[in-house]
């Protein structure tokens, strides 16, 4: 799965799931470009990549900015040369019934979840058509493919992400670019520790009952969801493309709460 000089460029990847590609795709050798708005965890997740002995650059940038996606491609062309791989994985998450959901909040899921991750794809695509092959990897979620009491916002941008994954890939399969998403489940990080926190109560007794109504009675890691988008984007799946890799310990396959 090796991934010398391949470039690849993972949005949202100053924490997280982001920051896990993007040390995924340096241990498989490839340059990859960091990109957040938190300059200090850009930093620092850029010099821990420069540390495994592969090119890596940091973009400051807010992917809802008007533009971002051709700048975000173009920097990366410039910066690193070429782009092979994009991981889409820069998302927010608001929690909240219709009634509780603002106007403001609607529109900035939207905005990074899925009309940023278009405009990244977008701008990718034409520079992968030009180099003759390409692979796009988005971050959808289990909350993508079933609903989610109070998350009508998130779980409805998580939907759009699964239909732009499946159009794009069938419009661009006669360019040599394959478009899949993965589905994670329940993975520890900011995100979720903000979801329980959000809640009340303690947070690491939070922890234990949200792993209970998964079948494998453990949260993933980062890391774990990291080397399936790895796996998606290597030449191992050079015949995948337009489908959904749910990562989510048997989630999906519950149909609902697991006792
Ligand atoms: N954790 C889970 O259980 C889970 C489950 C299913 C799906 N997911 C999806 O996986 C992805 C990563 O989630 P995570 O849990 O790793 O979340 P996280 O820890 O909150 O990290 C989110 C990342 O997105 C970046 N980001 C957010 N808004 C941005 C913006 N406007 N412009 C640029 N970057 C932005 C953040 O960087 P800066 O703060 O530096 O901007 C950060 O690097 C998301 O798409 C999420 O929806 C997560």
């Amino acid at each position: 799965m090796g991934f010398d000089g391949k470039v690849v460029l993972v949005t949202g990847s100053t924490t997280g799931i982001g920051e896990a590609c993007a040390r995924a795709f340096a241990e498989a050798g490839a340059a990859v470009m960091v990109q957040g708005r938190n300059v200090e965890r850009g930093k620092r997740v850029l010099h821990g990549i420069r540390g495994m002995g592969v090119k890596a650059e940091f973009l400051e940038a807010d992917v809802r900015e008007a533009g971002a996606g051709d700048r975000l491609v173009a920097e990366t062309v410039a910066r690193l040369g070429r782009l092979d791989v994009l991981v889409n994985n820069a998302g927010i998450l608001y929690s909240g019934t219709a009634l509780e959901t603002t106007d403001e909040q609607w529109n900035d899921i939207m905005a990074v979840n899925v009309n940023a991750l278009f405009f990244i794809s977008r701008a990718a695509v034409r520079q992968m058509i030009k180099q003759g092959s390409g692979n796009i990897v988005n971050i959808a979620s289990e909350w993508g493919l079933n609903g989610e009491e109070g998350h009508v916002a998130y779980c409805t941008s998580k939907g759009a992400v699964l239909q732009i994954t499946r159009c794009m890939a069938l419009d661009h399969a006669r360019d040599n670019i394959r478009v899949n998403s993965v589905c994670p489940g329940e993975i520890h990080t900011q995100m979720v520790d903000d979801i329980l926190n959000a809640k009340g109560g303690d947070l690491e007794a939070n922890l234990k009952e949200l792993a209970k109504g998964v079948p494998m009675k453990r949260l993933a890691s980062p890391d774990e969801v990291a080397k399936c988008v790895r796996f998606l984007a290597s030449d191992e799946a050079s015949y995948v493309t337009a489908t959904n890799f749910p990562v989510d310990g048997g989630n999906d396959a519950t149909g609902g709460a697991f006792p």
